[in-house]
């Protein structure tokens, strides 16, 4: 990884002369989960299947993420929306990938096997098109040892099949009274930013008995071709996400982490150690990297070296002091 040069200068004494001599305790606990540091995957943004193709042991002993959400599954297998599926947004991107998968027979046989390999928990990022469906794909998952915890796909932003279960508060409790006593495995539950009341969503999440919430997933976009001024992505709209909405997330995560005591993973265009912290004092408990992993692959190990040296300069030296006790 390119290290960032130096900057020459700077205060007397140089910003180092305060700083901690051992590295700061970056170890954070989700749930039930102990984790070697905060930063996470968002879901459905690092394919950690192709990675280990290309890269072997060599990414199992040095994996960019403290735990690994998996791209979202449903129950049957589907191929995703028509091209074009991306589009380049100014400090982001829209994408409309319509959530492809080897539907949960695929995935137990397939994928999971592979994933169970990886060197920290696993989190499975599930999604139903309503109760039976999210029922089925939590009892199914949940039941293998692999699986540290899930995640539960309540956003749907991108798929044409009116998924509304984290727009609105009853339709969350609702779901979560139909999940929970299918497992004691921690279930954390993704939030939509395209909710009016986001807060209201996570406090019948919370109610409902789950263990944490993540946040935000995509924002309903439409982006237009500049040629024709007709949509440009195949499914019509799709979802922005990069660092254009960082600071709706950091509202977001702050109006969430106000409102319930759960732990928060936050993220939305986090792209720097410097961008994690901004979520930790909004009040996330663990962040997740998404975009920028396109753009740079090993982009989770270098917001966490970032942070430490971040936190080793302002003399913290334990993540849990700077985050909210849920
Ligand atoms: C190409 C792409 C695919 C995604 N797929 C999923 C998915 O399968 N499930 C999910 O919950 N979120 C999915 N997301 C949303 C991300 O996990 C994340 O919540 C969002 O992009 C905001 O973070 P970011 O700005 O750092 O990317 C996807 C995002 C992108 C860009």
């Amino acid at each position: 990884m390119r290290r960032r040069p130096r900057r020459a200068g700077g205060r007397p004494g140089g910003d180092l002369a305060g700083a901690l001599t051992t590295a700061p305790d970056l170890r954070a606990t989700l749930a039930s989960l102990e984790l070697a540091h905060p930063v996470l995957n968002g879901s459905g943004t690092f394919d950690a299947i192709a990675a280990l193709r290309v890269f072997g042991d060599e990414l199992r002993e040095r994996f960019p993420f403290s735990a690994f959400v998996s791209k979202t599954i449903t129950v049957e297998p589907r191929a995703g929306n028509p091209p074009p599926r991306l589009w380049e947004a100014a400090a982001g991107m829209v994408n409309s990938i319509g959530l492809p998968n080897k539907g949960l027979t695929g995935f137990l046989r397939h994928d999971l096997p592979v994933l169970g390999t990886l060197p920290v928990p696993l989190v499975v990022s599930v999604a139903g098109f309503g109760h039976d469906e999210f029922a089925q794909l939590v009892a199914g998952v949940a039941e293998r040892d692999e699986v540290a915890a899930l995640e539960l796909n309540v956003s749907c932003p991108n798929v044409k099949s009116g998924c509304v279960m984290g727009d609105d508060p009853r339709e969350t409790a609702a779901l979560m009274e139909r999940v929970r006593p299918l497992t004691t495995k921690p279930l954390i539950v993704k939030l939509t930013p395209n909710a009016s009341d986001v807060g209201g969503v996570a406090v019948a999440a919370e109610h409902g008995g789950a263990d944490a919430v993540s946040l935000i997933n995509t924002l309903r976009a439409r982006p237009a071709d500049p040629e024709s001024g007709r949509p440009w992505l195949g499914a019509g709209s799709g979802g922005l996400s990069g660092p254009a909405v960082k600071a709706i997330a950091l509202e977001q995560v702050n109006a969430v982490a106000t409102r319930t005591s759960l732990p928060v993973v936050g993220m939305g265009g986090i792209r720097s150690g410097r961008d994690a912290l901004d979520f930790v004092a909004a009040g996330a408990t663990c962040v997740a990297v998404g975009t920028e992993s396109f753009r740079d692959p090993a982009a989770g190990e270098r917001v966490r070296a970032e942070l430490a040296q971040l936190l080793a300069k302002r003399r913290v030296a334990r993540l849990a002091d700077l985050v909210r006790v849920p």
